[in-house]
């Protein structure tokens, strides 16, 4: 490989063809670690609000880690895997009162609850501009295609690449341009070679294996799981409970739920799970049907109510459940399967 021309040719395409974020304004190492972290997969346009509402709110190391973890979490709502969300709040606090700041050594940064060796990479060349690679899906593919390898090689060989070829001026710059370079002109399937900046130096164009490789990963089979929700209504309060067998994010507040096992029908589970919660079954109503997708996991959740005096006033002091109004409802609930359920339910609600 040319490294010199590989670089000249590559920085000068992005210099031009760039896509504008608002994570590429201004990139403070705190906006690119959250940014990063928001930007694990998960696509870019989808966390472009996400990140703005975020920022908006906790706009610097501080605000974040003196925040309630709720707090935190119903601004991540809808990005899920919500762990990310707790480490970046654990993250800031530690920071805080460690270094007060961002640590700018990569192996304190590295050192950092949910900060890998990738989003380490990220922070020191983006936000500190020292030359450090990184190595995301997007960059493996293009090494993969500009060395035409052809059969499994250990990760280890992608990031002495991205070491060997990171320049010292401009490590930003090189480092996004090979993401950028991934995610616009070298495309998992029917790469854009004619307007790719470094064809020449491509050795899977020369060999004209572009389109096979590197081979397509076996995708993870779907998951398809049925569950069923329970939406309790008690004068204009809903029934939530954060107890882990009754909840989809464990420790969090959410609408009782259910999976539905082989053989057993969506009125037995919603019975069932009344049974647990209530002590007694109470009419319910199916009012509801939700499709949601975790990972490989697709979720068809069925919504059940019933309103009504429950005079289950045991419940109200029994800890893991609480009635919420609708607003605490939209403040406490973190996943979107939940706030589909409601919508959906509040549109039948408004009919009647
Ligand atoms: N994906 C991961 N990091 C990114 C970044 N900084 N810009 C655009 N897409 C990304």
């Amino acid at each position: 490989m040319k490294v010199r021309e590989f670089r000249q040719y590559l920085l000068r395409w992005y210099r031009t063809c760039h896509r504008s974020f608002p994570w590429r304004e201004d990139p403070t190492p705190y906006r690119v670690w959250i940014s990063e972290i928001m930007l694990q997969q998960t696509q870019a346009k989808t966390v472009i609000p996400y990140y703005r509402r975020f920022l908006e709110r906790f706009p610097s190391i501080e605000s974040l880690a003196r925040a309630a973890e709720h707090e935190v979490l119903e601004l991540w709502s809808g990005l899920g895997y919500y762990s990310r969300a707790r480490n970046i709040h654990r993250a800031a606090r530690l920071m805080l009162e460690r270094h007060g700041e961002f640590p700018r050594d990569l192996a304190a940064i590295r050192a950092l609850p949910g900060i890998g060796r990738y989003t380490a990479g990220a922070v020191c060349s983006l936000a500190f501009h020292q030359a450090q690679p990184i190595v995301d899906g997007n960059i493996r593919r293009v090494i993969t295609r500009l060395e035409g390898i052809q059969k499994s090689v250990p990760e280890k060989l992608f990031w002495d690449r991205m070491s060997r070829w990171i320049p010292e001026r401009q490590p930003s710059d090189f480092n996004q341009a090979m993401m950028e370079l991934g995610a616009l002109v070298c495309l998992p399937s029917r790469p854009l070679c004619c307007d790719c900046p470094v064809e020449r130096l491509c050795e899977a164009r020369r060999l004209r294996i572009q389109d096979i490789i590197p081979a397509a990963r076996p995708r993870r089979a779907v998951q398809q799981t049925e569950a069923v929700i329970l939406i309790l209504e008690n004068k204009r309060r809903l029934l939530l409970t954060s107890l882990h067998t009754f909840s989809v994010i464990p420790g969090k507040w959410g609408l009782p739920c259910s999976q539905v096992l082989r053989g057993k029908s969506l009125k037995d589970t919603a019975n069932a799970l009344s049974l647990k919660i209530l002590g007694r079954t109470v009419p319910l109503i199916l009012c509801a049907k939700i499709g949601h997708s975790i990972t490989n996991h697709r979720i068809t959740a069925h919504g059940f109510f019933c309103r009504g005096d429950f005079r289950v006033l045991g419940l109200r002091r029994t800890k893991g459940f609480r009635w919420a109004t609708p607003a605490e409802c939209g403040r406490l609930l973190t996943s979107s399967l939940f706030h589909k359920a409601l919508a959906k339910y509040r549109a039948i609600d408004a009919e009647e």
